[in-house]
């Protein structure tokens, strides 16, 4: 099955030689005439038949679209900065819907936002620019992926949730109807978020909570249900 790969029939340029960047190939994107990437040993290199053309700064002045393929999310977002602040517009970047991926009527995708096989879009969700939402997640009415959001597969949002820009959910993670994962912050895998994440937080666990705050009660309280647990990001 093929997905539909939004490139105004200019051919697209994948940034970022990544796991990722062939999730996008797998799902049978058409159109992709090459890969940039910084890593100069790639240069030359065919990833699932695609040349890894040059650095990412050779695709500013290329013609074809561009889909920023860099799985977290702080990373796609510094990388889309770096070409932003080169004179990349919105209108140069493609967006990607694989094939078994299902957007409903009345929900959007932004600009080199990526859906993968086998996630459901329902009714007025939007999903930013630059956002990644990975296999088999469900996006329920009038929730929000902020741009460069990040949902790991099987992921599944209540109604009106929104995810901050650059937030990363872990795969399997549920979060509560409308309720709000802040910007910059972390779900571990399986967790189920039933409060506001603030910003930058990483919560983990059932329920989650703040891995900060598990670090800071230990110190208080001595070490008892939930103690110590290092901050951390996904990778
Ligand atoms: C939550 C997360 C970000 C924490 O990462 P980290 O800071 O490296 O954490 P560590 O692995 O050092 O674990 C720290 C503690 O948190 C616990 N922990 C880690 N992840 C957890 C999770 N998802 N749920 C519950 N507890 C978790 C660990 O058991 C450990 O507890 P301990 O100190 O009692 O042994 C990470 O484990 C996670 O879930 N990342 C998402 C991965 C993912 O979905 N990737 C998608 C691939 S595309």
């Amino acid at each position: 099955m093929t997905g539909v790969l939004h490139s105004a029939g200019r051919g697209v340029l994948l940034v970022g030689a990544s796991g990722l960047a062939r999730e996008v190939l797998a799902a049978g994107a058409i159109g992709v005439v090459g890969i940039v990437d910084d890593d100069p040993r790639l240069h030359g290199a065919l990833i699932d038949g695609v040349p890894v053309t040059g650095d990412i700064a050779s695709a500013v002045d290329r013609v074809e679209k561009l889909l920023l393929c860099i799985g977290p999310s702080t990373s796609r977002r510094a990388v889309g900065d770096r070409l932003r602040l080169a004179g990349v517009g919105d209108d140069r970047f493609a967006s990607f819907v694989a094939g078994s991926g299902r957007i409903g009527r009345s929900s959007r995708i932004g600009a080199g936002a990526i859906v993968l096989d086998g996630t459901v879009v329902t009714a007025d969700a939007r999903i930013g620019a630059h956002a990644v939402v990975m296999p088999n997640c469900v996006i329920t009415h009038d929730d929000v992926l902020e741009e460069y959001a990040t949902l790991a597969a099987g992921v599944v949002l209540g109604g009106a949730v929104t995810v901050g820009a650059a937030a990363f959910v872990g795969m399997n993670a549920s979060v509560a109807p409308g309720r709000r994962v802040g910007s910059g912050a972390t779900v571990g895998m399986g967790a189920v978020v039933l409060g506001d994440v603030p910003d930058g937080q990483t919560w983990a666990g059932v329920p989650a909570r703040s891995l900060h705050a598990a670090v800071g009660a230990s110190a208080g309280a001595g070490a008892g249900a939930g103690a110590a647990i290092p901050a951390g990001r996904a990778s």
